[in-house]
C-alpha cells in the first residue's frame, strides 16, 4: 500500500487557501516542538459564518494537506461547526494518515482552534 492517499498527494501538492488575510477575524497560531513544524490559520468571520480562511504552513506534506483539508471543510460554516472539527475528521477526509503521521492533522485542528478562541475574545472586547 502507497504511504498516502491520493487525496493527501492532492491536498500537499495542489494545497487550497493557501495565503494570508490581513484584516482576519481570528488568527491562531501552533507548533510542534517535536517535529518543528508551524501552522498558522487566518479566519474572515461574517455573522457567526466562517466567509474566508487561509492558511501557511511551514511543515511537512501531511501538515500542508491537513491544513488544506481542514481549511476546506470550514468554509462557509457557523463558528460552533468549526469548532468541533476534529483531526480525526481531517485524517478521515484525507482517507487516512500513516499512523506517525496522526499529529500532523492534531496541528490543524488545534490552529483552528486558536483561532475561533482568538475571534471569540476579540468579540468579547
Ligand atoms: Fe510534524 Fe507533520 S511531521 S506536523
Amino acid at each position: 500500500m502507497a504511504l498516502y492517499s491520493e487525496k493527501v498527494m492532492d491536498h500537499f501538492l495542489h494545497p487550497r487557501n493557501v495565503g494570508v488575510i490581513e484584516d482576519a477575524d481570528g488568527v491562531g497560531e501552533v507548533g510542534n516542538a517535536k517535529c518543528g513544524d508551524i501552522m498558522k490559520i487566518y479566519l474572515k468571520i461574517d455573522n457567526d459564518i466562517i466567509t474566508d480562511v487561509k492558511f501557511e504552513t511551514f511543515g511537512c506534506g501531511s501538515a500542508i494537506a491537513s491544513s488544506s483539508m481542514a481549511t476546506e471543510m470550514i468554509k462557509g460554516k457557523p463558528v460552533s461547526e468549526a469548532l468541533e472539527l476534529t483531526n480525526k475528521a481531517v485524517a478521515e477526509a484525507l482517507d487516512g494518515l500513516p499512523a506517525h503521521k496522526m499529529h500532523c492533522s492534531v496541528l490543524a485542528e488545534e490552529a483552528i482552534k486558536n483561532a475561533l478562541e482568538d475571534y471569540q475574545s476579540k468579540q468579547k472586547k
